[in-house]
């Protein structure tokens, strides 16, 4: 089907995510003029409430969660007309009989239905979805995180939906997949010829990924507390960041090639033991602290009660094979750190004879000369920076090297282009039915692969958290994993 559905079904409308991201997005997109005409937008959730009443609400997420130049009122009132409230409770058949109704007649011409639920709720939903009749091979389904909480239960999960859609019509979400700057590492890396013949072992040192966060838990403690930050970012997030770095080129941009050579750098990913996890991991948890000048409590003051799940985490992780030899990636994540702060570094390594000298050491007897760092900064700002070498002015007998930074910012590069909700890609391309960005199963189980080799060493070894304040990046073994090996965290 080449038209993009008609019809789209939201599971989870009154949660927090459909507040904060999907119904802005959506708005976003019939502001732009890119849904189809006659949309129709169907929002289930457990409370029971009328059309006009979830208007309301949704308008008002609308105003609390666009920026205040977005919200156009005429727009949210075209907008809210589009949308049509239906109590659904998991095993409730009357009540799915009844959101068959709402979409009579539309399934022909496709049906995107979004699963912003807690997983548990996935099979149930669909088991509902099937018995009312609402899937057609026109219908697809996009699942939220987290699917599962190891290889085994997200197998549980995948066979689930896996019984009632094929892998075509499963698209599971990522939502760092529909950021801006995480696409443009494709278009870094394969729209330009200077960095690929780079990108490996001979001149790369070292990869480094960090996303950090100043939030704490925000009131999601009965979500994440068990889950941890390997879990709930690494086990996503951070190692498709991974696979889009490490991926050998795909012969072209479609799902199938994309994610094929995604899939082959994720299952080269060297498992940990209980051996390795102790000098190749970190797990820490946050105490009171200050960040960004607000004192903040502890994890396990905002919990009410001790917990060894960790909030922060610390990883030195190898891909195992021709490209990626000998390569570390050093990955870190964490809550409360001093910045949100999202980046990646790829560290190349020093030139191979320096012809001026005693090369990386500054001052006397030194000249700079410094190995070439790559920055891509994925968030708060989004910009690309390339630290050369270049001769300071003057002169002295010596030659003085000097860094120098190509900075390009892509905000003001493309000042003027709104910057989209990273929804806004996705829920487009659902519609479309283009999984390039969306996650497959055989990558979700070979990331959990790696995931549990890390739990099943952390337990063996009895791996606990390490206490760090609040306001700092983690404890100061995270800082000793790198530092052991000659480098340190890009500040
Ligand atoms: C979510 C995690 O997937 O990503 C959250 O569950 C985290 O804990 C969030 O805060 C981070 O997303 P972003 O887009 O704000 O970097």
């Amino acid at each position: 089907m080449t038209e993009p559905s008609a019809t789209f079904l939201l599971f989870g409308a009154t949660g927090d995510l459909a507040r904060r991201m999907i119904f802005p997005s959506l708005y976003n997109l019939l502001s732009d003029g890119l849904l189809p005409d006659d949309f129709l937008i169907v929002a289930s959730g457990r409370s029971d409430m009328d059309d006009e009443a979830f208007r309301k609400e949704v308008d008002a997420a609308l105003r609390q969660f666009l920026p205040a130049d977005r919200y156009d009122g005429d727009v949210a009132a075209r907008f809210v007309a589009l949308i049509g409230y239906q109590p659904v409770d998991a095993g409730n058949a009357d009540q799915f009989a009844k959101l068959a109704e709402r979409i009579d007649g539309r399934l022909e011409r496709g049906l995107s239905v979004y699963l912003s639920t807690p997983p548990s709720l996935f099979a149930p939903t669909a088991q509902g979805l099937s018995e009312a009749g609402l899937i057609t091979p026109h219908t697809r389904i996009a699942m939220e995180k987290p699917i599962g909480k190891d290889l085994a239960s997200s197998k549980i999960v995948n066979d689930g939906i896996g019984a009632l859609f094929v892998e075509e019509q499963i698209f599971r979400v990522d939502h760092y997949l529909g950021k801006e700057t995480v696409q443009n590492l494709l278009a870094l890396r394969f729209g330009n010829v200077m960095f690929e013949p780079l990108w490996n072992t001979t001149a790369i040192d070292h990869v480094q990924i960090t996303v950090g966060e100043t939030v704490g838990l925000e009131g999601r403690v009965s979500y994440y507390d068990g889950v941890g930050a390997l879990r709930d970012m690494v086990q996503n997030h951070m190692l498709q960041i991974l696979s889009i770095i490490a991926m050998e080129p795909p012969a072209r941009m479609d799902p199938t090639a994309v994610r094929d050579e995604k899939v082959k750098a994720l299952r080269s990913l060297r498992p940990m033991t209980a051996e390795t996890v102790k000098h190749l991991s970190v797990r820490g948890q946050y105490t009171p602290g200050a960040v960004g000048g607000q004192i903040v409590t502890g994890y396990a003051d905002e919990l009410g009660q001790p917990s060894d799940t960790e909030t922060f985490v610390a990883l030195k992780a190898y891909i195992d094979n021709w490209r990626w030899q000998g390569v570390p990636f050093y990955l870190r994540t964490g809550k409360r750190m001093p910045a949100r702060q999202s980046e990646i570094v790829i560290q190349f390594k020093p030139v191979r004879h320096s012809i001026f000298g005693r090369d990386g050491q500054h001052g006397a007897g030194g000249t700079g000369l410094e190995p070439n760092t790559l920055v891509i900064r994925l968030q708060p700002e989004e910009y690309i920076r390339l630290q050369i070498m270049t001769k300071r002015p003057g002169l002295e007998r010596q030659v003085q090297l000097e860094e120098v930074t190509l900075d390009v910012s892509l905000t003001a590069a493309f000042a003027g282009q709104r910057r989209r909700i990273a929804y806004e890609r996705l829920i487009l391309d659902l519609l479309a039915g283009d999984q390039t960005l969306f996650v497959r199963r055989d990558e979700v189980e070979a990331q959990w692969a790696w995931i549990d080799s890390i739990i099943d060493g952390w337990r063996e070894a009895n791996v606990k958290p390490a206490a760090y304040s609040s306001g700092n990046w983690g404890p100061s073994s995270a800082i000793a994993l790198i530092e052991r090996d000659g480098a340190s965290w890009h500040d």
